[in-house]
């Protein structure tokens, strides 16, 4: 049974202990009275340890969070997600992205076509990896069926066939694809439509735009050099696709890495690659699953979350990758996090009257630095940073690394610490939270678990707020219009326009 965050008895106790001892909480000072504050706040999870000990928290308050959640029955939406419910309420969907990293070697049903899938995606990705005459590939999608992808294959670089190259074409600009095209030969080059729906306007127009330029400079094998990966395998078939790899309703876009989706990621480092990515995700499940409360690190980071934006009142979290492979991890979490929590209603559709999603936003370490850093340890704002950084390198050159990992423990300090100044443009008021995520490697396994920690802790915080983290109505609007704009450029009509729209579009197209 879920209750929402706000009828909980937890909720105004919450509200107490932050104005109580919350507001004016000091993290220097709450490290010199307890000594055991970074034990206190540090957790193993699998792949993963986290240290939370430098965040505007203390024990009592995550105390009270923790009843929170339990009074929110986190657990048992939890349990339902684990156990196939339609928790995707407003889509009457199931929500099983966990299923397509489970293992699937005993299961049935759902589980039996989970390892088909896998294992016929597997197979062509080894084919196109034996194949020499296939030099590039290029995934055609956007969103979930873009944004997973390409920043998989980007973080396991030096997991990848070096006798490919992966481009990513998600934008309906032309500029983008015309781009990419520029660089290939049809005969060495496989086309990966990706889209969930197939009907996405910007990937059925970069799709055809594609085909268009096979076709063109004299590619005529179409089944050999694209490939569809979609839950509607009949739309990609009428597209004339034959080689399709399907998945189902019941995998949300931005949870489908796992899925056939993930199938440029297989291509980019190989099956059994491609499996310790899933286990690696599968172990982030069942710590979710299995751990209490109190040691489960993707309910402490959606708890923290709660607490900071709706007693806080942090408006953003800042993602700093202390890894370039890392580079697009920012904008994959923007899409897991705020597609899913950015909403306004509850599931039943009715106003929230708290906030929901944070901005997220972030670039790697070191270069984050040397742009904005200045306002986090400065501005007006608190933003809580959270800093993801890798304990041994994938490169063997001297110092790097090392100068890397002390830059990214002294922003944190740094943030922290502070340094008092009467002069005023050198003070720095510290009190800054972060969280320190450590790796050991970065390898398929941790970036699967770094992943679905990231998944669970948005449905932490989802659950609280009593929303449907699996569905996002709000994209439809901004689709529907596109498309009556678009036809206004043939029919010249400015009918029913807005002024500022109806003014725009005389500019843009002079014969309206
Ligand atoms: O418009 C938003 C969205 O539906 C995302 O949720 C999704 O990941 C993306 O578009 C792409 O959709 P599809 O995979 O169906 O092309």
């Amino acid at each position: 049974m879920r209750v929402r965050c706000d009828t909980t008895t937890a909720w105004p106790r919450l509200h107490r202990h932050f104005e109580q001892r919350g507001r004016g909480f000091d993290l220097r000072q709450a490290f010199t009275a307890d000594r055991a504050r970074f034990d206190a706040f540090s957790q193993e999870a699998p792949e993963i340890f986290a240290d939370l000990s430098k965040n505007l928290i203390d024990r009592e308050a995550e105390a009270l969070l923790f009843e929170l959640a339990r009074e929110c029955g986190v657990e048992a939406h939890r349990d339902a997600m684990f156990a196939g419910e339609r928790i995707n309420s407003t889509e009457g969907r199931a929500v099983k992205h966990w299923l397509l990293r489970a293992g699937g070697e005993a299961g049935e049903g759902d589980a039996v076509l989970v390892r088909q899938a896998l294992e016929s995606m597997l197979a062509y990705a080894g084919q196109v990896r034996a194949d020499a005459a296939i030099t590039d590939v290029v995934n055609i999608g956007i969103g979930g069926s873009d944004l997973g992808p390409q920043m998989a294959v980007a973080a396991l670089e030096t997991f990848r066939d070096p006798g490919k190259r992966f481009h990513f074409v998600s934008n309906v600009d032309g500029h983008e694809l015309a781009g990419v095209l520029r660089g290939l030969k049809a005969g060495n080059t496989l086309f990966l439509v990706a889209s969930k729906t197939f009907t996405t306007l910007e990937t059925m127009t970069n799709a055809r735009s594609a085909r268009r330029w096979f076709e063109e400079q004299g590619g005529r094998d179409v089944a050999r050099h694209f490939a569809a990966l979609t839950t509607n395998v009949e739309a990609a078939r009428d597209f004339g696709i034959t080689s399709t790899f399907g998945f189902w309703d019941w995998v949300g876009g931005r949870y489908s890495l796992w899925s056939t989706i993930g199938l440029p990621i297989a291509i980019a480092i190989g099956a059994a690659q491609f499996q310790d990515l899933l286990r690696g995700a599968n172990a982030m499940d069942a710590h979710f699953r299995s751990q209490p409360l109190e040691s489960n690190l993707p309910v402490r980071l959606g708890l923290l979350d709660v607490w900071y934006r709706n007693f806080h009142g942090f408006t953003s979290r800042c993602i700093a990758p202390y890894h370039s492979a890392l580079k697009r991890l920012p904008a994959y979490l923007q899409q897991l996090e705020m597609e899913s929590n950015g909403k306004r209603v509850d599931a039943q559709g009715q106003p929230l009257p708290f906030a929901t999603s944070p901005v997220l936003w972030g670039e790697p370490g070191t270069n984050g630095q040397h742009a904005y850093f200045q306002m986090l340890h400065q501005g007006t704002d608190t933003v809580p940073v959270e800093f993801i950084a890798v304990r041994q390198p994938a490169h063997a050159l001297p110092v790097h690394h090392e100068l890397l990992l002390a830059n990214a423990l002294a922003q944190a300090q740094a943030l922290m610490q502070g340094k008092p100044d009467p002069g005023g443009h050198r003070h720095f008021p510290g009190n800054r939270p972060s969280t320190f995520f450590l790796l050991e490697s970065l390898t398929p396994a941790s970036l699967g678990a770094l992943l679905a920690l990231h998944e669970h802790r948005v449905f932490v915080s989802g659950s609280v707020w009593g929303i449907d983290s699996f569905d996002q109505w709000g994209v439809e609007l901004g689709k529907v219009l596109a498309q009556d704009i678009a036809q206004r450029f043939t029919s010249l009509s400015l009918n029913g326009l807005d002024d500022s729209t109806a003014g725009l579009l005389r500019r843009i197209h002079p014969p309206i």
